[in-house]
């Protein structure tokens, strides 16, 4: 009897001794985990500090979320046809498209021979609160305008929508900066050039930039001006204020603080951010029509929809362009036939705005040989 109570204890001592150690051992492995989770938060900090450019490094920035790869290579592959200067290029990315961005960029790059260089950053908001900034934003919509702080140690960087596409070489966009006064921190383009069609004057319920309004697809952002601004601390409070009165989102939020800010902005011509509304009804970017078109934004969708066939077609020959392939050949002559093709419609009417500055970027090639 005695002894078996002896082993009886002896049993369900080591049964409690097992299950004690399978229990730390859960507590470690947690921990660990813990542990594992929190230096991967420090190491996206890590990273995005580390982004370190000169001055006169041209910066190419986008975020892109959601069904968007294709269209954001596409951009980028635009501002590597006819650029001059090495550029770089900042992705900011939901974590699902960012081994997509890393294989396509890191192939082009070996292919053109380290011609340029980029880095893909999650989506990060600012450290001080970020579940705050988390909840009070759609994320993707929002990362833009946290880019001064996140990308705390660039100087400044050109931000792109997804849905645009270079027809010039970036520095004729990036120039802009050296053309700004001391107060200016930030160029856009207008949203509209006439006040019949124009959004903002006829429906905005919220304060906006100027007679029309400003679009924010193609945006030079100095973020050392935008820091020295405390740009990240207008932009919660505007948020909580007019969120029930705001369209299009950051855009609008843009909208606001330059509508207090004017002098911080400069303007520059519809050319840099060409939307189907200029030449819908009929063409009313001038500059376009002597200059030719610089940066085309597809918006609500042009670049995929048989309503603006135009548009279609530019995006379609970028699309089929392969980087490192006969511009003339395998670019401009596709193009050329697809904008014949497609000009039966108001933009058709100015189709040649679309190829002038192409046209002008061989000439170039031709003087230099
Ligand atoms: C941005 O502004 C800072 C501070 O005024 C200036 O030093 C810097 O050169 C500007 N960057 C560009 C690209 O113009
Ligand atoms: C810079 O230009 C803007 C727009 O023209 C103007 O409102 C602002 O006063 C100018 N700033 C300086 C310091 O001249």
């Amino acid at each position: 009897m005695r002894l078996y109570t002896v082993l009886q204890l002896g049993i369900l001592l080591s049964i409690a001794l097992v299950i004690f150690y399978l229990y730390s051992i859960r507590l470690l492995n947690n921990s660990e985990n813990y542990i594992e989770e929190e230096l991967v938060e420090v190491n996206n900090e890590v990273t995005t500090e580390r982004i370190t450019f000169t001055k006169n490094d041209i910066v190419v920035a986008v975020v892109a979320c959601g069904d968007r790869l294709q269209e954001t290579l596409n951009m980028l592959k635009s501002a590597l046809m006819f650029s001059k200067q090495k550029l770089n290029f900042i992705v900011v990315s939901e974590d699902r498209l960012i081994e997509s961005f890393n294989e396509k960029l890191g192939e082009w790059r070996s292919f053109l021979n380290n011609g340029f260089t980029f880095r893909v950053l999650p989506l990060t908001f600012p450290s001080d609160n970020p579940l705050e900034w988390k909840k009070l934003f759609k994320p993707c919509a929002a990362q833009r305008l946290f880019l001064p702080s996140i990308l705390e140690n660039v100087d400044s960087i050109l931000y792109m929508d997804t849905d645009t596409l270079f027809l010039t070489p970036v520095e004729t966009v990036w120039e802009h900066f050296h053309t700004f006064n001391s107060s200016q921190m930030a160029a856009l383009a207008p949203e509209h050039e006439d006040p019949n069609v124009g959004w903002y004057n006829r429906f905005a319920k919220h304060p906006y930039y100027g007679k029309l309004g400003v679009n924010s697809g193609v945006m030079l952002m100095n973020l050392t001006r935008m820091r020295a601004f405390k740009w990240k601390e207008y932009v919660v409070p505007i948020y909580r204020k007019f969120k029930h009165q705001i369209t299009w989102g950051d855009q609008d939020i843009i909208n606001i603080i330059f509508h207090y800010h004017p002098d911080k902005l400069f303007i520059y011509s519809c050319r840099f951010n060409y939307r189907p509304d200029h030449c819908m009804y009929t063409s009313v970017c001038k500059p376009a029509e002597t200059q030719g078109v610089a940066v085309i934004h597809g918006s609500r969708g042009f670049f995929h929809s048989e309503k603006q066939p135009i548009f279609q077609a530019v995006y379609r020959s970028f699309e089929e362009f392969q980087l490192g392939g006969d511009i003339y050949r395998e670019f401009y002559q596709p193009l050329e036939v697809y904008l014949e093709a497609a000009q039966n419609n108001n933009c058709g009417n100015v189709k040649d705005i679309f190829l002038k500055n192409i046209r002008k970027y061989m000439d170039l090639e031709f003087d230099n040989t």
